[in-house]
């Protein structure tokens, strides 16, 4: 039997960094779909085929089951696999092969695997895995690798949509949104999220009361910014956009190339914008009306930006 799942990226809206740290952000799934496929095999290897990191491997499940290294190509589809095996106590060969759009832009392609690969195998060996159940392993499959992460991507790439989502998963709530006026810009590449989650950890550790401030105006900003969703008061939460924007500087991740296009798109007419995840480059987003989209645009391009044209409040998770 084949199975095929696939998953979307997610843009981060509100509320990062400050959700590491029991606050709640807002994300919207994309329709940039990465694609995982299971096989079920003769013997008792697994064999990863990963167009996405043009990379291959193998390894026997008892070697997997009782590893610690996760090879970083494919260090989240095999802490995923092994999370499953060692619950449910599975021991068959697989092959799996993944892939996705030729370019993903730091939009959520690792999480967005890992939600595909517990899904599918819940397919494939008909657990009937609810939704938080897959969640749950998803996340904790993203732990082993990242070791501190909030489960915002996971949330996005599983249940898709727009959500309200607290730390760990302690709240998911999709949220009612019509068509979202957001221009994605991308900025070129960057460090590793991780090492962005420790840089603002560190600065947590030594100023602990300043950072908690801003976290906490971090939070009443994606509490006010839910409710404006709601009522698609694009003004006001373009003036947001720009107060998280303010706050993300101060946390030290926002960078030159980011900062250009931000204040481009303000400057062409945006009604605000900001960067969106860890910081340090990939993408920032504007609020733009119609009259003013072309412009922002073309703004952000004259910036050094490219445009990511993708659907925004994509479906979640789903068998292909
Ligand atoms: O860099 P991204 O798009 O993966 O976003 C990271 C968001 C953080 O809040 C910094 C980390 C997290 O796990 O929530």
């Amino acid at each position: 039997m084949t199975i095929t799942v696939s998953a979307p990226g997610k843009l981060m809206l509100f509320g990062e960094h400050a959700v590491v740290y029991n606050r709640p952000c807002i994300v919207t799934a994309v329709g940039l779909r990465f694609y995982v496929t299971l096989e079920e095999t003769n013997g008792n290897s697994i064999t990863i085929d990963s167009s996405l990191e043009n990379e291959q491997y193998k390894i026997s499940v008892p070697d997997l089951i009782s590893s610690s290294i996760y090879p970083d190509k494919v260090s989240f589809v095999l802490a995923a696999i092994q999370h499953l095996y060692r619950k449910y106590g599975i021991d068959k060969g697989i092959a799996v092969t993944t892939r996705g759009p030729d370019r993903s832009f730091g939009l959520g392609s690792s999480s967005a695997i890992t939600v595909a690969i517990v899904k599918a195998l819940s397919e494939l060996f008909s657990l009937n895995l609810s939704t938080s159940e897959m969640f749950d392993l998803s996340y904790q499959a993203v732990l082993t690798v990242q070791k501190k992460a909030s489960g915002f991507d996971v949330a996005a790439a599983l249940y898709g949509g727009t959500i309200y989502f607290l730390t760990g998963g302690k709240t998911i709530l999709p949220l009612e949104v019509g068509q979202l006026p957001i221009i994605i810009g991308y900025s070129g590449k960057k460090v590793s999220t991780v090492n962005y989650v420790a840089a603002v950890n560190s600065l947590y550790e030594k100023h602990t009361w300043a950072i908690e401030s801003i976290f906490e105006l971090m939070n009443q900003l994606t509490e006010r910014a839910k409710d404006k969703f709601l009522l698609s008061d694009w003004l006001t939460l373009g003036e947001f956009a720009n107060l998280n924007q303010g706050l993300l500087e101060s946390l030290g991740v926002n960078t030159f190339d980011l900062a250009k296009l931000i204040f481009a798109a303000r400057k062409a007419g945006a009604l605000g914008a900001k960067l969106s995840g860890a910081g340090g480059g990939d993408c920032m987003y504007a609020i733009a009306t119609p009259d003013t989209s072309a412009l922002v645009k073309q703004s952000i391009i004259d910036a050094g930006g490219e445009i990511v044209n993708c659907d925004l409040n994509a479906d979640g998770a789903r068998l292909e």
